[in-house]
């Protein structure tokens, strides 16, 4: 059923959940037509409840993480938080996943930029993954920095080293890459950085931090925001956010169907 834009509800043949950590999977769905229309940035919500029931009644939000066209399969990297994620990681191969998808709005890659830092925060480097993909296809500069609590996502440093050849990774306790936090690095480190795009993802006091050490430094900055969302399709106003509109004005904006990217610069955090 096509809803409008180039979103429909699909089902697709799960052909992998494999464990990555703890709590953390990665999923491949095969979806021909995801695969063909959808670009970096956007999103599926996935319904994560058999047919038939109804509990949760949400669909769940997903950031696409890789598109492989050769086998027109699609991945999504997960956290298990609650009830749907849960219903997700006990899904077994040859099972069939209903959801709605591509959502959101691509990335708008800027024509002359050519350096990128992705900075991304514990599950904020699913997304960043396919767009880091899309990124070195088309042969621009990608420099990845991703920061985690523990060392929780060790195997999926093996996904990464296969999309860039420079990136960083941090914990909080030092079990894992470096000790410490990706935004302290950047804040030391920032005359480095001032060539670059930057593309972020991840907790909000991570976005905050880039904002704080972004401002004034005439740096463009783009930040995906994950919001809890409830129609997943611009129409219940479930998961507005405020966004700078003028001096001292501000705009809500639908962070699915407006974003999910948006101006760092712009998004107000209170
Ligand atoms: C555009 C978008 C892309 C996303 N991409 C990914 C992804 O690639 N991988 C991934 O693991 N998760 C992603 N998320 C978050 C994911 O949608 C939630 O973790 C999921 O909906 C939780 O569902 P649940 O039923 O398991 O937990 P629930 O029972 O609904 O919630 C469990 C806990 O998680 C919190 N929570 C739920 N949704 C969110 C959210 N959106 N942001 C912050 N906290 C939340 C709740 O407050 C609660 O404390 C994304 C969210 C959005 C909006
Ligand atoms: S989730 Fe309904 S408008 Fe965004």
């Amino acid at each position: 059923m096509v809803l409008g834009n180039l979103m429909k509800i699909l089902n697709g043949e799960i052909l992998l959940n494999k464990k990555y950590g703890e709590n953390l999977y990665k999923m491949e769905i095969f979806s021909p037509y995801i695969c063909k229309n959808a670009l970096p940035g956007q999103f599926v919500n996935i319904k994560c409840c058999y047919e038939g029931m109804l509990d949760p009644l949400l669909r769940r939000p997903f950031g696409i993480y890789e598109i492989d066209k050769r086998f027109n399969v699609f991945t999504i990297l997960y956290l298990i938080k609650g009830k749907g994620t849960l219903f997700l990681s006990k899904l077994k191969k040859g099972e069939i996943l209903n959801f709605i998808g591509p959502l959101g709005n691509a990335i708008k890659i800027v024509t002359g930029a050519e350096n990128y830092l992705l900075v991304g925060g514990g599950i904020g480097v699913a997304p960043l993954c396919l767009i880091a993909r899309y990124l070195t296809d088309l042969q621009k500069n990608v420099y990845f920095m991703a920061g985690f609590k523990d060392e929780l996502f060790f195997s999926w440093e093996n996904d990464l080293i296969k999309i860039v050849r420079n990136y960083r990774i941090f914990t909080e306790n030092g079990s894992f890459g470096e000790k410490g936090l990706p935004t302290n690095f950047i804040r030391e480190h920032i005359d480095q950085y001032k060539k670059f795009n930057f593309i972020c993802c991840g907790p909000r006091e991570m976005l905050k931090a880039l904002q704080d050490i972004l401002q004034g430094k005439n740096i463009a900055a783009i930040a995906l925001m994950e919001e809890m969302m409830a129609c997943g399709i611009g129409v219940c106003m479930g998961c507005v956010i405020k966004i700078k509109e003028g001096n001292n004005a501000f705009t809500y904006k639908r962070v699915c169907s407006d974003g999910p990217a948006f101006n760092l610069m712009e998004v107000i955090f209170d």
